[in-house]
């Protein structure tokens, strides 16, 4: 589904990603776990077209998607969790949440009144119940300013907004940043809830041993380089893993 082929990117002067080649497969989660400025986000940025990849390819579906612009790669199906959640702190968890259809709904004319336009509002509705299915705390605050919301609460809406747009790729950054350990496990729930109704998901985390716990693979990224690579399990076991990500008390999440 995604394929990307050494790949560079970074600010002015500062090259951040040398040269980077991962896939990921339809149905799979892949981690990149990293440390503090190993260059996740960066790569994440570039993915979803908001930073300039100066070289490499990025190919979606078949399609090379590297420097298109970020709202077509999200209508493509690609769309990307930011790292901070970067919700409208000022709009209501719902509008919020319809913001995330926007590039979808965007290609239909409201003004024709047609079957086009009442599909698409259903459809946007569906989605919305969806969302509000898996975050039972979205749909009882739907009214609310989005900026009342716990830290944890933000984290699902930015997660909300993004299936808002109905994605068959989903690029999270951090999600358990910032979040309280309670929370963390029940986003890390919702992940595996997603990949249980098959959706694909690419995961960029420092907190590896919750990743590692519900990723298929993944790959190790430090200062803009994959240096390490393999199924959740084999990482797991990586003596290097262990030291530089897992720390002595590894256990996984489940325990
Ligand atoms: N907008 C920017 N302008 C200049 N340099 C930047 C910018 N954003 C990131 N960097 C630098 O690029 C490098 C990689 O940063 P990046 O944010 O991709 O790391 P990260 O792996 O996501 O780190 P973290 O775990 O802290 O989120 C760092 O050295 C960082 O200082
Ligand atoms: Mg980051």
């Amino acid at each position: 589904m995604l394929k990307i082929l050494n790949l560079e990117a970074g600010y002015g002067e500062l090259r951040v990603l040398k040269g980077i080649s991962l896939h990921v497969a339809p149905g799979e989660v892949v981690t990149v776990i990293g440390a503090n400025g190993a260059g996740k986000t960066t790569l994440l940025k570039t993915m979803a077209g908001i930073l300039k990849a100066r070289c490499g390819e990025v190919e979606f579906d078949k399609r090379r998607i590297h420097n298109e612009p970020a709202e077509r790669i999200v209508a493509r199906g690609c769309c990307l969790v930011p790292e901070g959640r970067h919700i409208f702190s000022t709009l209501t968890v719902k509008e919020n949440l319809l913001l995330g259809s926007y590039c979808r709904a965007r290609t239909f004319r409201p003004w024709r009144k047609g079957p086009d336009h009442a599909d698409n509002e259903q459809s946007i509705e569906s989605t919305l119940e969806q969302v509000y299915e898996l975050f039972g705390i979205l749909k009882e605050r739907s009214g609310q300013l989005a900026g009342t919301l716990s830290g944890g609460q933000q984290q699902m809406l930015a997660i909300g907004r993004a299936l808002m747009s109905r994605p068959r790729l989903l690029m999270m950054d951090e999600p358990s940043l910032g979040v309280a350990p309670l929370v963390v496990k029940e986003i890390y729930k919702t992940i595996v809830n997603l990949k249980r109704r098959g959706l694909t998901i690419l995961l960029v985390e420092q907190n590896a041993r919750a990743a590692l716990a519900v990723a298929d693979r993944g790959y190790v990224l430090e200062t803009g380089q994959i240096v390490l690579q393999g199924t959740a399990r084999q990482l797991c076991d990586s003596p290097e893993v262990q030291r530089a990500y897992l720390g002595k008390e590894y256990r996984s999440i489940d325990e």
